[in-house]
């Protein structure tokens, strides 16, 4: 594996690579790496013959500056788990390296309407912020293939979207949900929850799957909003605080109407100062 901290050698590798027939494939994380992790390295290595990790905490998507501070770090671990699932290239660039100017960039890339609803109303800044990331790790190493967890929906129907329009001749993959055994989403945020929280956790999970058999038993719209209201207050009444929980378009996230059919129910809640995601995609025969 090698492990490249700087542009222009990465350059000079893609270079070389490029001028072979191999089929590139970039994995962006931003480390304290998982099986979730695991898993899209994994997918990258079936179509792909030389896998890209890259390792880079994104300042400019953090909407909070301790969040951005506290993101869990764990680099020697994660060489490891890269080592044994033998990747070509670890891409693990410091930010200036990222942001040579300081930070004070005047380009981004912005998917406005996909990136301003849902999470984005809560994060503001944040999506503009992955988007600019992503075209630019597109652009310094382009792959073939990029694939994302489902786990961030959000996030994959923007950057499906940014690859859409930019017109990046880059095939996008989705990886399922990666789930511990108690069915919580694997994150690295998981690792900010205290004993308590970590019990509470595995609910989140246990209410969407309820919620989700409720509506496709009722089979109508018109009675979506009851089982959601049913069901935030049982993940109040289990200690959450709840940002977001509720049904969408499964491409759009336009609120769903009468001819929906396809749909995927988003949750964005919080245990104490931990943020967590989740989803489950809702279909009617
Ligand atoms: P990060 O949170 O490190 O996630 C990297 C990738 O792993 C994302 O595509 C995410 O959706 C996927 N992933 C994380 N947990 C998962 C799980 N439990 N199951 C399936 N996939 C999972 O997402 C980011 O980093 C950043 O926003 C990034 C795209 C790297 C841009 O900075």
């Amino acid at each position: 594996m090698y492990i490249i901290k700087n542009l222009k050698d990465l350059y000079e590798k893609i270079k070389y690579l490029k001028k072979t027939d191999k089929k590139i494939g970039l994995v962006p994380t931003m480390g304290n790496l998982h099986n979730g992790h695991i898993q899209l390295i994994l997918l990258s290595k079936k179509y792909v013959d030389i896998t890209i990790v890259s390792i880079f905490i994104n300042p400019i998507q953090f909407n909070n500056v301790l969040d951005f501070k506290n993101y869990p770090k764990s680099f020697e671990e994660d060489c490891k788990i890269l080592k044994n699932n033998k990747i070509d290239i670890l891409f693990f660039p410091d930010i200036h390296e990222m942001y040579s100017n300081n930070l004070k960039n005047q380009t981004f890339i912005k998917v406005p309407k996909l990136s301003d609803i849902i999470e984005g109303q809560y994060r503001p800044g944040h999506f503009q912020g992955v988007t600019t990331i992503i075209a630019k790790l597109f652009n310094i190493t382009q792959p073939d293939f990029s694939f994302f967890g489902e786990k961030d929906y959000q996030q994959l129907l923007i950057i499906k979207t940014l690859v859409a329009e930019l017109n990046y001749a880059i095939k996008i993959i989705s990886l399922p949900i990666v789930r511990s055994k108690n069915g919580l989403a694997l994150s690295s945020r998981n690792n900010n929850l205290n004993s308590k929280q970590t019990k509470i956790a595995p609910y989140l999970y246990k209410i969407i799957k309820q919620t989700s058999t409720k509506i496709i038993q009722k089979g109508n719209i018109n009675s979506i909003e009851e089982i959601i209201q049913e069901s935030k207050i049982l993940l109040l009444k289990k200690g959450f605080s709840i940002d977001i929980f509720n049904v969408y378009h499964y491409k759009t996230l336009n609120i769903p109407d009468k001819t929906t059919k396809k749909m995927i129910l988003l949750a964005s809640v919080s245990l104490g100062r931990t943020r967590l995601i989740d989803n489950k995609k809702i279909f009617f025969n």
